[in-house]
């Protein structure tokens, strides 16, 4: 068995769990969604301040929580990268101070990493190979998982994130941020086939679309276009209306991508992460395409899908249990790619 005290602060959200395996013990998050409202969106400065004033807390609360002394850790973890790197630094340096205080291995993780090991944390029996649909605010990919440390990156998109584009066009539409549950809430009265929009398909020089990247700032364009026409026409928009196609379009895009990759590489099991996995019609399109496939879909429960700290404790353990674990010159990165992970884990002694 392998416990760690894993922190996450990569975002907006301070957070620490302790891990055993693909078991959580203790896990607090302390989100900063207020603290950015104001300002439409996550301001770097302000969620490093924020980050910096509460990590300590957070962290002990989590080794409270759990009931176990120190003695009884195996290591520390921290994501290192990708994210905002003034946010991710308060972590680094929280994990590497705690790691030379109690004599602890340091396991730096990706964040992505994190997201797909949400999944195992959901159902322990899970083992790779599996697709990995992972939708936040800052990335939209669909992974390869082949085993701990080993992925490739399937699909992406080309600009904004799926959440990305749910709270631009949440904004647009006057909705508060986070733009996500807004939309979905006001979805559930409206008539997704109200309005065709672009699904946001990439051209391919020797012609026809590439199968698994997307884009979605044509869509959100489009919305925009959609909404000024509308505003000419009348002064009440049909906002319930707009909202349903508008996430119509963003779930039937990630749904057709997902099993594209899923049957060309014939992967049984799909796992879905990130904030935008809680949408209810991407979770209603993925399922009943899936099942119709005859492939399995797996979507943790919300507070792993979001960004928190139990997930990082995950990877960090399967990780550690593998024997890797990173120098004490672990840095932050605010970009890695995922093909990447295993650069953050020092060589093996020979
Ligand atoms: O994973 P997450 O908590 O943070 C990161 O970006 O890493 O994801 C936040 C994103 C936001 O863009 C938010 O609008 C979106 O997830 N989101 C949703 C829903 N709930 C959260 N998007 C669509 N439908 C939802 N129900
Ligand atoms: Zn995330």
């Amino acid at each position: 068995m392998t416990t760690v005290i894993a922190i996450e602060t990569s975002c907006d959200e301070t957070a620490a769990a302790v891990v055993k395996n693909r078991h959580i013990l203790s896990q607090v998050v302390a989100s900063q969604i207020a603290a950015h409202r104001p300002y439409g969106g996550v301001v770097p400065e302000v969620a490093s301040r924020q980050h910096v004033e509460i990590i300590n807390d957070v962290v002990a609360t989590a080794l409270q929580e759990s009931g176990l002394p120190w003695a009884e850790i195996d290591g520390i973890a921290v994501t290192c990268a990708p994210g905002l790197v003034g946010s991710l630094l308060v972590g680094v340096t929280a994990a590497k101070t705690l790691a030379m205080l109690h004599d602890k291995p340091l396991i730096g993780v990706h964040h992505l990493e994190g997201h797909i090991y949400a999944s195992y944390l959901q159902d322990p029996t899970l083992e790779p190979p599996f697709l990995c649909l992972l939708v936040s605010g800052g990335h939209t990919s669909l992974i390869y998982v082949k085993d701990c440390g080993h992925y490739q990156t399937l699909g992406q998109t080309r600009d904004d994130a799926a959440g990305e584009a749910f709270d631009k066009v949440a904004r647009l539409l006057g909705l508060p941020y986070p733009g996500g549950p807004a939309i979905d809430q006001l979805a559930q009265q409206g008539d997704p086939h109200a309005f065709a929009l672009p699904e946001g398909n990439i051209s391919l020089p020797q012609g026809g679309y590439h199968p698994y990247d997307s884009s979605f700032s044509g869509l959100k364009t489009a919305v925009l276009r959609l909404v000024q026409r509308l505003q000419q026409e009348s002064t009440d928009l049909p906002l319930a209306d707009l909202a349903a196609s508008f996430q119509m379009t963003v779930a039937r895009s990630l749904t057709r991508r997902t099993l594209a990759c899923a049957q060309d590489y014939a992967l049984q099991k799909i796992a879905v992460g990130g904030g935008v996995a809680a949408n209810r019609e991407l979770r209603r399109q993925l399922q009943e395409a899936a099942t119709a496939q005859g492939l399995q879909v797996l979507f943790p429960q919300m507070a792993l899908c979001t960004d928190n700290a139990a997930m990082i404790g995950c990877a960090a353990a399967a990780h550690l249990a593998c024997g890797h674990t990173s120098a004490s010159t672990l840095g932050a990165q605010s970009r890695l790619k995922i093909e990447d992970v295993m650069t953050l884990y020092a060589p093996e002694p020979i």
